[in-house]
């Protein structure tokens, strides 16, 4: 009788599990921390991730707890510098990295990433009275900008490959995209290339500075994952895919960025 019951239990749980169409995750010990999913992050990129009375918030920090959540996990938000964070995945250290990470062909080369949630513009901030007037301005023989970015970050990539290693102009990079924003206050560099959000974010704190209507490129956000944790991934994506489906991702990105 015992055992009738039992397995009359056992398919009720497969059948509740079954309705909720979320596949639970049966065993932790996939993930970095026993119970948790824990995240990578450089919480210096309003409004994805930043810093509020201590606490790290933002659309990645709401849409990690709705995946972990979704998971029956809790979540861990570790801060780091953005450069740490393809190592921290990759060394197992972190279950995801999402950090308004842009999906490039050499992090896939060392990552897998997630279904994309979000889309990101490059843009330029310059000074209100700057000479610089369009991104153009950059690629001009003899133009020599030196150019602000937050390290190892797409902007820096980009102007590397096609300003600096072209004799066109210098890259100076900073550890965090404010310090590259207020060494242009200062007059250090002639510009920042940086993420349309928190380009708006920066700029609407100091005065004196804007942003190119011309944007310089457009790429797609994606969490990182472990090549070699598929077990992991599938759950984490498939959290992921419902919650952009359902339009939960929406709703976040919506309360963070109202519509113009
Ligand atoms: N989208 C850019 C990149 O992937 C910048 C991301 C910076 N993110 C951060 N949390 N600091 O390179």
């Amino acid at each position: 009788m015992k055992k009738i019951i039992a397995a009359a239990m056992a398919l009720a749980m497969v059948l509740a599990l079954a309705a909720c169409g979320q596949k639970p995750v049966e065993s932790d010990s996939f993930t970095a921390n026993p119970g948790k999913l824990t995240m990578a992050t450089n919480a210096a990129f309003p409004p994805y991730e930043y810093l509020e009375g201590g606490e790290i918030v933002g659309i990645d920090a709401e849409i990690a707890g709705a995946i972990a959540e979704k998971l029956g996990l809790e979540l861990q938000i570790d801060d780091m510098e953005f450069d740490s964070i393809i190592e921290a995945v990759k060394g197992g250290k972190a279950d995801i990295g999402l950090a308004g990470m842009t999906v490039t062909d050499e992090r896939k080369e060392a990552v897998d990433f997630t279904a994309t949630y979000a889309t990101g513009v490059q843009v330029v901030i310059v000074t209100e009275d700057s000479a610089i007037t369009s991104v153009d301005d950059l690629f001009v023989e003899g133009a020599n900008t030196t150019i602000g970015v937050q390290r190892n970050t797409t902007g820096d990539l980009y102007c590397t490959w096609d300003i600096q290693d072209e004799g066109l102009g210098t890259v100076e990079r900073y550890s965090k995209g404010a310090d590259a924003v207020q060494a242009l206050k200062t007059g250090k560099v002639d510009c920042v290339v940086i993420d349309n959000e928190p380009a708006k974010a920066f700029v609407s704190a100091i005065e004196g500075l804007k942003i190119l209507d011309t944007e310089y490129a457009i790429e797609d956000y994606a969490g990182a994952m472990n090549k070699n944790n598929p077990e992991l991934y599938d759950s984490v994506n498939a959290a992921l895919q419902s919650l952009i489906t359902d339009g939960t991702v929406q709703k976040i990105i919506d309360k963070y960025i109202p519509a113009e």
